[in-house]
């Protein structure tokens, strides 16, 4: 069977009050569009998909064309497998902003070949639709031999939704616009959802749309009547549940829209074993994976391509962006890790960052007000208090007091700081990179150190203390008031 499938989406959106196009808004970090692109990938029976876009959307056509998520900076390449492996998508342009049915025109010009069987018709703001419902469509309206089939749903508010309207037998005579619906049939429940099949007698009709003269413009939904007429078979399949087929028009729309992504994609993960101390408030992105015995309290933001081992704790307050934590590794509280990696056995915070570019561990400690940019901290290292480690490489076994900072930047350039295995960094020191401090060697608390330190040696760079006794006067009022008790005890 050859299916192929459009997305419109060159619609303005109006109702988002945006200035960025509607499909282009990102639910948990991934444009509404993308989801509808993926699905028909992944639904393994569309050959090709065409994405109808306005000649004032390119932004849409650039992100499709170059998603970050794919790039392998952000992606080593196993994370490649999930990839869809059709992304061969054709861009059409709708001229105006014509109506639905105008839309499919544009997308059905650029057909690749005649010869095909059906074409799968998507809405770009539908993004809950599985490919798993899209693949069951496709085969109902072969199995059916349908000219049209229909996917409808029950809303439990079908405002802004066209409305299905059924006749004798329950067949479908026609769809009703929202805004051309009367009283009574704004009563009706059963909506469209914008994702049709049609076969090619059904998109020979397209032509014969005419205008609706109240809204100027050419709605697909009158394909239902125009069919029916022409004596073409048309079919529904009622859709079990409403949220997968929302269709995002408004803010309040997309908010509905993540809750029930959310809901889904923790779900998920629970029955792969993970512990969720909240739905509400912990936010996983679609492309997230996370090993079982993995305990998740609330507020936790896991977002991009990250991947969480098992048997790990994050604690309430973290964000990790495109970050691998392998097994055991604890967060705390109010952490920020952003395309690191964390090896085994690792603690990082509370009240840490990690800056791209890092690899922590395994069993290493980064504790409080730390901050770590682009360095390697090896097995055992511990960094326990308010220091900055930036562009720097460090080994196994090292303590690095509290208060200590790599001068990484002279003002123009960034300059690399080396620590072999089993260094003490006393705290308060200040290592002005480029340098190197050699295994085994110790600093002196309060050092700042600008020249390499050789192995076992203690580097210390403060200068002596002097004590100068009686050094402090007595405070003039300090006098005063010892008078004044020296009076009243009459000493
Ligand atoms: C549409 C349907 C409605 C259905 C609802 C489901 C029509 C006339 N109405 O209404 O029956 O219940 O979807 O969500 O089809 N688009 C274009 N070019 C245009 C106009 C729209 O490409 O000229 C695209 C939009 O970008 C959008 C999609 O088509 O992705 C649907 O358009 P939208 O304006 O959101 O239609 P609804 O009013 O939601
Ligand atoms: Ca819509």
């Amino acid at each position: 069977m050859t299916v192929y499938s459009v997305i419109l989406s060159a619609g303005i959106g109006k109702r988002m009050k945006s200035s960025t196009p509607k499909v282009l808004h990102e639910v948990l970090g991934k444009p509404i569009v993308a989801y509808a692109v993926d699905a028909l990938a992944n639904c393994g029976k569309v050959l090709q998909t065409i994405v109808v876009i306005s000649k004032r959307s390119g932004l849409i056509r650039q992100y499709l064309e170059e998603r970050p998520e794919d790039k392998p900076a952000n992606k080593p390449e196993d994370k490649l497998e999930g990839k869809p492996a059709n992304r061969n998508l054709i861009f059409a342009y709708q001229e105006e902003p014509l109506g639905t049915a105008d839309a499919l025109r544009a997308g059905v010009e650029v057909l690749p070949e005649r010869d095909f069987d059906c074409v799968v018709v998507m809405a770009g703001d539908t993004p809950l639709v599985k490919s798993s419902t899209l693949s069951e469509l496709i085969e109902r309206h072969a199995f059916l031999k349908s000219d049209l089939t229909l996917t409808t749903f029950i809303a439990s508010n079908p405002n802004s939704y066209g409305r299905i309207k059924r006749g004798p037998e329950s067949a479908v005579q026609c769809i009703i616009e929202d805004g051309d619906a009367s009283a009574e049939e704004k009563k009706i429940f059963e909506v469209n959802s914008g994702l049709y099949v049609f076969g090619k007698k059904a998109l020979a009709l397209l032509r014969e749309i005419g205008k609706n003269e109240k809204k100027g413009e050419y709605y697909l939904t009158d394909i239902v009547s125009l069919c029916n007429a022409k004596g073409l078979n048309v079919n529904t399949h009622v859709a079990p549940n409403e949220y997968e087929f929302m269709g995002i028009n408004t803010r309040y729309d997309m908010l509905v829209a993540q809750k029930a992504l959310q809901r889904e994609i923790a779900l998920k993960w629970m029955e792969e074993g993970v512990t969720m101390m909240d739905v509400e408030s912990i936010i996983i992105h679609p492309g997230v994976s996370i090993g079982k015995d993995t305990v998740i309290y609330p507020n936790v933001q896991l977002e991009g391509n990250t991947r969480i081992g098992e048997g790990c704790k994050i604690y309430s307050n973290v964000r990790i962006v495109d970050t691998e934590l392998e097994d055991r590794v604890i967060i705390n509280d109010s952490t920020v890790i952003d395309k690191s990696k964390i090896l085994s056995g690792s603690t990082i915070g509370p009240f840490a960052r990690v800056r791209p570019g890092s690899e922590i561990g395994p069993k290493a400690r980064i504790g409080n007000f730390v901050e770590i940019k682009n360095s390697t901290i090896g097995f055992n290292t511990k960094a326990s208090h308010l220091t900055y480690i930036g562009d720097a490489i460090l080994g196994r076994d090292i303590n690095i007091g509290a208060g200590t900072i790599t001068c990484n930047y002279d003002g123009k350039d960034k300059h690399k700081t080396v620590i072999k295995d089993g260094v003490f960094i006393g705290s308060g020191s200040q290592l002005v990179a480029p340098v190197t401090i050699n295994g085994n060697a110790f600093v002196g608390a309060g050092s700042t150190i600008t020249a390499d330190v050789p192995e076992k040696a203690l580097a210390i760079s403060r200068t002596k203390q002097r004590n100068i006794s009686g050094w402090v006067k007595p405070k003039e009022n300090e006098t005063k008031e010892n008078e004044t008790i020296k009076n009243k005890t009459g000493e």
